[in-house]
């Protein structure tokens, strides 16, 4: 749906909550490959890690099932390209650890504040559009934000690889929800923003 009237083109809200839904079960899916590669390696290079991990890991499939039975309501169906993000959180967790347990932690940062910076768009646009998701969605920040503290607490120095991998990092997350919702991701962005700046 195009609104003329208000002279901007914004489209039908509820187009954008099942691409919110689907970006973020797909985005859970793809944390729960990145961290379940990390303990596959982390288990015999660094154990100590482990635990935390596998915690994190737990918090990504309970997020990944609260999205999944958030969809049939809102008539959202789980992203076409699953294997994709299957496939690009596996690599990303192996080569990250691969890099050290500082790699480890500089990936979750990384990958931890794109997506926070997303959920906060998300929750301009669905404060009074969606009130179940956004709620759900808040609950769902914090630990993506207890997550970030995690990573950043973490990493014992940050040196050149810190500054080097962050943004290459960032940016793949950015693409990858790009990808998955056909380039929508931009005009969601723009949208939620001026959600966000109407509700001031
Ligand atoms: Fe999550
Ligand atoms: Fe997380």
């Amino acid at each position: 749906m195009i609104n003329r009237s208000s002279g901007s083109r914004m489209r039908n809200p509820d187009v954008t909550i099942r691409r919110i839904l689907k970006v973020n079960h797909a985005g859970e899916f793809g944390a729960i490959r990145i961290y379940g590669a990390q303990i596959l390696l982390a288990r015999r290079l660094f154990p100590d890690i482990v635990p935390a991990l596998e915690e994190m890991r737990e918090d990504e499939i309970e997020h990944c099932r609260l999205f999944r039975e958030a969809m049939p309501s809102r008539s959202a169906k789980p992203c076409r390209v699953m294997a994709f993000w299957s496939l690009g959180g596996f690599v990303l967790g192996i080569l990250t650890a691969l890099g050290g347990r500082n790699m480890i932690w500089i990936c979750t940062e990384a990958v931890e504040s794109t997506v926070h910076r997303h959920l906060e768009d998300q929750l301009a646009f669905l404060a009074e559009r969606d009130p179940g998701l956004h709620a759900l969605i808040g609950s769902i920040q914090e630990q993506e934000l207890a997550h970030l503290k995690k990573a950043e607490d973490s990493q014992k120095r940050r040196g050149l690889s810190h500054a080097l991998l962050l943004p290459v990092v960032g940016a793949l997350t950015d693409l990858m929800i790009w990808l998955s919702t056909w380039g929508a991701s931009s005009w969601m962005r723009a949208e939620m923003m001026r959600a966000g700046r109407d509700r001031l």
